[in-house]
C-alpha cells in the first residue's frame, strides 16, 4: 500500500495525518516523509537479503535528513557515504563507525584522516592513488585502514545516462578487465597498513531490470573467487545499490525477487554480503508539498505556478525524471492538461508537463509524489529561495526535521568586502 493515501473525505493523507492540515500548519513548500513507510520499507529490504547474510548501508546521499538516517539507525542499518559532510551526519544521527562504508572515486586526505580516526567499517577505494593515499594516512597513524577496492565490471545498467555507473566509460571503480583490479587488489592485500576488506560494485540507480544486477553480481563473484583462489582474503561482496522504483504508481517496492536473486548467486558463496539501497527505501516515503500561486492561461497551454520550483526539486529539470502530481484535496474531475511549474526564472524550471489536473486556484495544495529520495539532498537556494523544509509523519505525530531557512539566515552566511 502507498504511504500517501487518501482519507474517508478523500484528502491526501499520511499516517492518519491529512496532507492539507500539514500545509496550513507548517507552509509550503515543505517535504514530507512517511516514518512509518521508511521503517516498513527498510524491514522489507533487510528481510530480503537477510538470507543471504546481508548488512545493510543505507546510501545517506538519498536522503540525509539527520531524523531520517536516526530512524534507519534505530532499525539497525549502517551508513554508505561518500563525503567528510556525510560522515559527520551518519555518526550525529547515531550510526557506529563500524558499520559505516566510504564509497566516491574522489576522497580527499581530511575526509580519510576523519573516517580512520572515526574507525570506519570499510572505505570502497576506486584507484591506485587513492589506495596509495589512505595506505599513508594509516600509516602515519599507525592503524590499518579497512579497503575494499571498487571494481568496473562494465555492466550496462539499462537507466538514464547520468545516473549509469557500471560501464568501463564512466569514471567509476578499477576495471576488471586486463588484471587492472587483480593486481591492485594483490597490492592492498600485501599493503601493511591496509587489511584487504572485499570487493564493491555498483553499476547505476533506478534499475528496473534484474538482469544488470545479474551479470554484474556474477561477475563480480567470479572474480571475488578467482581472488580467493589465490589465497588472498576478501571478505566482503558490497553489491552496492540501485533498485528502482515505480514513479508512476508510487507502490513500495517489492524486493522479494531481489532477494531470491542474491540468495541463489550467493548461498554457500561464503562472502560477507553489503547492500547499499537509497532510492528503494526513501523515494516512495516522500513527497513535496506545494500550493498553488496563480493559474495562468498561456496560448494554448495552462500553467498552475506553484511555490515549489528545480531549486527545492530537480530531479524533473535534470533527469527528465516523472513525479506524479496530485491535488491534496479530493480532486475534481480533470480540465485538460497542464504543466506545473515554479517561479524560477528558467522554462527549465518545471515539476511536471502536460498533466490533467483539474480546475486550480490560488492556495489550493499539491503533492508532487516520490520525492523523498534525491529531492531535499538536491535542493538549492537558487533565486535566493531558502530550499523546502522537511517534516516527518510517524505514528500519527508529526516532527519538523528542518526548517525552511529565512532569507535573512541566507544572507547572514555571507560577508560583503569593504570597497
Ligand atoms: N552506492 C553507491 C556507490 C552509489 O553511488 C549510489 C547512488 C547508491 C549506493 C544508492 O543507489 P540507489 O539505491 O539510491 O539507486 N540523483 C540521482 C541518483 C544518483 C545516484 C547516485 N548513486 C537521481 O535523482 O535519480
Amino acid at each position: 500500500m502507498p504511504a500517501f493515501i487518501r482519507d474517508a473525505n478523500g484528502v491526501l493523507s499520511v499516517s492518519g495525518v491529512s496532507l492539507a492540515d500539514i500545509a496550513a500548519q507548517y507552509g509550503s513548500p515543505l517535504y514530507v516523509y512517511s516514518g512509518d513507510g521508511i521503517r516498513n520499507d527498510y524491514r522489507r529490504f533487510a528481510g530480503a537479503v537477510g538470507p543471504a547474510g546481508g548488512r545493510v548501508h543505507f546510501a545517506l546521499k538519498a536522503n540525509s535528513a539527520l531524523g531520517v538516517i536516526a530512524l534507519l539507525a534505530h532499525e539497525g542499518a549502517g551508513a554508505d557515504i561518500v563525503s567528510g559532510g556525510e560522515l559527520a551526519r551518519a555518526l550525529a544521527a547515531g550510526i557506529p563507525a563500524s558499520k559505516i562504508v566510504f564509497s566516491g572515486v574522489g576522497k580527499a586526505a581530511d575526509e580519510i584522516a576523519a573516517a580512520l580516526d572515526a574507525g570506519i567499517g570499510q572505505i570502497n577505494a576506486e584507484s591506485p592513488q587513492e589506495v596509495e593515499a589512505i595506505s599513508q594516512i594509516a600509516a602515519s597513524r599507525g592503524i590499518k585502514a579497512p579497503v575494499a577496492l571498487r571494481v568496473n565490471v562494465d555492466v550496462t545498467p539499462q537507466t538514464h545516462a547520468k545516473i549509469s555507473t557500471g560501464q568501463r566509460s564512466t569514471k567509476f571503480g578499477v576495471s576488471t578487465a586486463q588484471n587492472e583490479a587483480a593486481n591492485l587488489y594483490r597490492q592492498i592485500a600485501a599493503d601493511p597498513h591496509i587489511s584487504a576488506a572485499g570487493l564493491a560494485v555498483h553499476i547505476g540507480s533506478q534499475i528496473t531490470s534484474l538482469d544488470p544486477f545479474e551479470q554484474a553480481y556474477r561477475a563480480l563473484l567470479d572474480f571475488g573467487t578467482a581472488l580467493r583462489a589465490e589465497g588472498l582474503d576478501v571478505p566482503v561482496l558490497d553489491l552496492g545499490g540501485g533498485i528502482g522504483v515505480d514513479y508512476e504508481a508510487g507502490e513500495a517496492c517489492d524486493f522479494t525477487d531481489y532477494g531470491a536473486l542474491v540468495s541463489r548467486l550467493f548461498a554457500d558463496s561464503g562472502f560477507i554480503l553489503g547492500f547499499e539501497p537509497g532510492r528503494s527505501i526513501m523515494a516512495n516515503n516522500g513527497v513535496l508539498l506545494t500550493r498553488v500561486i496563480y493559474v495562468k492561461d498561456g496560448d494554448n497551454k495552462r500553467f498552475v505556478i506553484v511555490d515549489a520550483a528545480m531549486n527545492d526539486l530537480l530531479r524533473p529539470t535534470l533527469y527528465e525524471a516523472h513525479h506524479a502530481i496530485q491535488t491534496v484535496q479530493s480532486p475534481g474531475p480533470g480540465i485538460g492538461p497542464a504543466d506545473i511549474v515554479g517561479p524560477v526564472c528558467e522554462t527549465g524550471d518545471y515539476l511536471g508537463q502536460g498533466r490533467d489536473m483539474p480546475q486550480l486556484g490560488a492556495g489550493d495544495a499539491l503533492a508532487v509524489l516520490s520525492a523523498g529520495a534525491y529531492g531535499a539532498v538536491m535542493a538549492s537556494s537558487y533565486n535566493t529561495r531558502p530550499p523546502a523544509g522537511e517534516l516527518l509523519v510517524m505514528d500519527g505525530t508529526c516532527h519538523v526535521l528542518r526548517r525552511q531557512r529565512t532569507v535573512a539566515e541566507l544572507l547572514a552566511e555571507e560577508t560583503v568586502p569593504d570597497f
